[in-house]
């Protein structure tokens, strides 16, 4: 499955979220490939970090949208899984990420509700969608998700809320909270599953993420 982890605003956790889900896809047993889009290559250098011993991850760096397009077509015949993790910013690579992908994850910080991110994504995905069509590909099933949620507050609703604002957006119940594992492991070019010490309740919620985007139950 190809997956792209987009959101116009920087440090939502775009980069975090994608380490951690090309890393649970390949500890499942699939050839994974992470295609970085973000001009910083924040991922591809995180990445580096991995040391040799762990399950190998292919990562590649694609900032223009062309290049992303022509590429992620190309390895999708090689690749079980590739995981797109864009900029921070509306960018070519972002559009073309929406146009190849078979499902977004969107992550949002809570409170701030950032929704004018949310009200760009949203017109993203619809113009995605029309090039979609157009080439007889299905509708970009866009799930937002809270990352760096608080433990015990309200976000969950007040997220759930916000996102029934945009339709072409769907709220996904699997929050991730902030964990100083999550931030340790992907810095680290780890994934949350791998780190010592083991953080269980991390080690849940992304697991929980991973299975409801790949519909895995
Ligand atoms: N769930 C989380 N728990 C703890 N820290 C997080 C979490 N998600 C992201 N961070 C931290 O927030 C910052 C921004 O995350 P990053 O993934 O780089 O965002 P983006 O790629 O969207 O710009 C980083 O310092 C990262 O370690
Ligand atoms: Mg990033």
């Amino acid at each position: 499955m190809i997956v792209a982890i987009c959101n116009v605003k920087g440090g939502v956790g775009k980069t975090t979220l994608a380490i951690n889900v090309a890393i649970s896809r390949a500890l499942a047993g699939q050839d994974v490939l992470l295609v970085d889009g973000d001009r910083q290559g924040t991922a591809e250098i995180a990445l580096s970090l991995r040391s040799d011993n762990k399950t190998p991850v292919a990562c590649s760096k694609y900032d223009d949208g062309k290049i992303l397009l022509a590429q992620v077509q190309h390895q999708s015949r090689k690749y079980d899984d590739i995981i797109i993790d864009s900029g921070g910013r509306d960018s070519s690579a972002l559009r073309a990420a929406l146009y190849v992908a078979d499902k977004l994850i969107v992550p949002f910080a809570p409170r701030s509700f950032d929704s004018w991110s949310l009200a760009d994504m949203s017109s993203l995905v619809d113009q995605a969608n029309i090039e979609r069509q157009r080439d007889g590909k299905n509708k970009l099933d866009a799930l937002v998700v809270l990352n760096c949620a608080d433990s015990g507050g309200k976000d969950n609703e007040e997220a759930a809320g916000v996102v029934a604002e945009f339709p072409s957006l769907r709220y996904i119940d699997t929050p991730i909270r902030r964990r100083k594992a999550i931030a340790n492991a992907a810095g680290n070019g780890m994934g949350v599953l791998e780190y010592t010490p083991r953080d269980i309740k991390a080690c849940d919620e992304i697991s929980a993420l991973v299975n409801c985007v790949f519909n895995v139950y």
